[in-house]
């Protein structure tokens, strides 16, 4: 069987690659970045660069294909429900024309009269999806709030209860819903590409009905905290999503979409889960969240709800270098008193909860002002402490490039006008360090000369403290494989 998985970067496909990899099954993956997919990917899969909105990359990447899984979506442009029905249409169009047998998605739980908007577009591209059944077969599952290190749910409801002691919420937090573990998610979508059906399917996932109110107490009982939840009937959608926005680390348009689709029960419709997947049984909710906190407290985090690429706009596809940049700031040091493996890893390490190094209140005060004007703020963290992949962020970056020993290239994903990156770079024996920015326009440039003080401290304090860190910790850390 030849399969093709799409959103292979994101924080469900991420983990279904994982399975896929073990399946004995001849897997092909559409990514836009091919270089944020692993070496160890690389030698096992066919790895297809391509875009839902390039229909001849989608013609050539669905060839020969058996079963296409479609795990896509637009949330991060501001007209994402148009997006989305254009990405299914042409994705179904030309899996029609490959003459591909099955189309697995995955969408959300919920009917579609008291639908939120971004739980509207995930029915309508499942609608759209199912719309050929006499040419081709979906199989379209739909789950509500997943449970799992690194998603979005999840580390909104911990950040939550980890913070808050005394919580004033809205009446929503009354609203039923069925939250699902991410394993057993994976599981229903691995067994959904060999199910002996040939006609369309819509299968409702879940495990236990229960109120938020009820997962933010299980959660917190996990943690081992007591929480006290005070629901109130007036709190706005707007004002809960800043609310979400400052306390926890997902910005505000997710927080938003999220929030607005809390009023609605969100509850199985049908039975075709058990029908269908007999031997697939739900883990109850407490024990997706003790798995949940044991892989974060293990390093074990496989996919986070930040790990996604995201849209670049057309402005950034002809700036997307930083050799482009016009104004930077270099600062060089040469090492001594540490091998090159302990400063490259020193530096791989650097954001999360090991902070920025040197005058880090600095970039809490910048990661505060990113969130307040939506941006992703500081707090996103990262996934493991010191290893690193292409495309996964750290706090507001994202990894752009990662040379074993020799380079790491962080592109800004905060709010700034124009584009800004930040490279570390070993050569010789020298560490270069050198932050990029390419300015949109004269605020641009006005933006840059404004932030000069503040980098004259932080960037000259932040190498003298990765060669220091190195020198004192390479005896404590032998060197590891950055690879993940
Ligand atoms: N996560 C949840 O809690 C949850 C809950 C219920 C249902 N779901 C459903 O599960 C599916 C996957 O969600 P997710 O959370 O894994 O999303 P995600 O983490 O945001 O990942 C989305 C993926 O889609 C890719 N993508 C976006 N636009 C694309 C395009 N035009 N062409 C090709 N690839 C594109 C992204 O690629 P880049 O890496 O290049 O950006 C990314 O890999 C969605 O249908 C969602 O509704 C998720």
């Amino acid at each position: 069987m030849k399969v093709l998985l799409t959103g292979a970067n994101g924080y469900i496909g991420r983990r279904l690659k994982q399975k896929l990899l073990n399946e004995k099954i001849a897997l092909r993956i559409l990514v836009r970045n091919p270089k944020s997919i692993g070496l160890d990917v690389h030698v096992r899969t066919e790895v297809f660069r391509g875009d839902t909105f390039d229909v001849q990359s989608l013609e050539y990447a669905l060839e020969g294909v058996d079963v296409a899984y479609y795990l896509v979506h637009s949330l991060q442009h501001e007209n994402y429900r148009e997006l989305d029905k254009i990405s299914a249409q042409n994705f179904l169009d030309a899996a029609i024309k490959q003459g591909v047998k099955r189309i697995v998605y995955l969408g959300g739980l919920g009917v579609k009269a008291h639908a939120s908007k971004h739980l509207l577009s995930r029915i309508e591209t499942g609608e759209i999806l199912s719309s050929r059944p006499d040419q081709i077969q979906t199989v379209w599952i739909r789950a509500g709030v997943i449970i799992g290190s690194g998603s979005a749910s999840f580390e909104i409801i911990r950040h939550l209860v980890e913070k808050l002691p005394v919580m004033i919420t809205p009446k929503w937090v009354n609203t039923l819903a069925q939250p699902i573990g991410v394993d057993d998610v994976i599981s229903y979508l691995n067994e959904a590409k060999d199910l002996a059906c040939d006609k369309n399917l819509v299968v409702d996932i879940g495990s236990e009905k229960m109120t938020y109110r009820e997962m933010m107490l299980g959660c917190a009982d996990a943690l081992g905290l007591k929480r006290f939840i005070i629901p109130v009937p007036v709190l706005s959608i707007k004002f809960s999503s800043h609310w979400l926005n400052i306390f926890t680390p997902v910005p505000y348009n997710i927080a938003k979409s999220l929030i607005e689709g809390l009023s609605s029960e969100v509850i199985i419709q049908n039975d075709h889960a058990k029908q269908y997947f007999p031997h697939i049984h739900p883990c109850p909710f407490k024990n997706a969240v003790q798995k949940a906190i044991k892989e974060m407290e293990q390093n074990q985090i496989l996919s986070r709800w930040s790990d996604a690429e995201g849209g670049t706009d057309l402005w950034e596809h002809h700036q997307n270098d930083p050799s482009a940049a016009i104004l930077t700031d270099r600062q060089r040091i040469e090492i001594h008193g540490a091998s090159k493996e302990a400063v490259y890893r020193t530096f791989c390490s650097i954001g999360g909860k090991e902070g920025w190094l040197a005058h880090h209140w600095l970039w809490e005060i910048r990661g505060w002002f990113d969130k307040i004007i939506g941006g992703a703020g500081l707090k996103r963290g990262r996934r493991h402490h010191h290893r690193l992949r292409v495309g996964e962020s750290v706090d507001f970056w994202r990894v752009e490039d990662l040379v074993e020993n020799e380079r790491l290239l962080l592109r800004a994903q905060m709010k700034v006008p124009g584009k800004a990156w930040l490279e570390f770079r070993i050569k010789n024996n020298e560490l270069i360090q050198t932050a990029y920015f390419y300015p949109r326009g004269l605020w641009g440039r006005v933006y840059w000369y404004m932030m000069i003080p503040a980098h004259y401290f932080v960037f000259r304090s932040m190498i003298a403290m990765i060669l220091k860190k190195a020198q004192n910790e390479q005896t404590k850390f032998p060197y590891q494989n950055q690879s993940s």
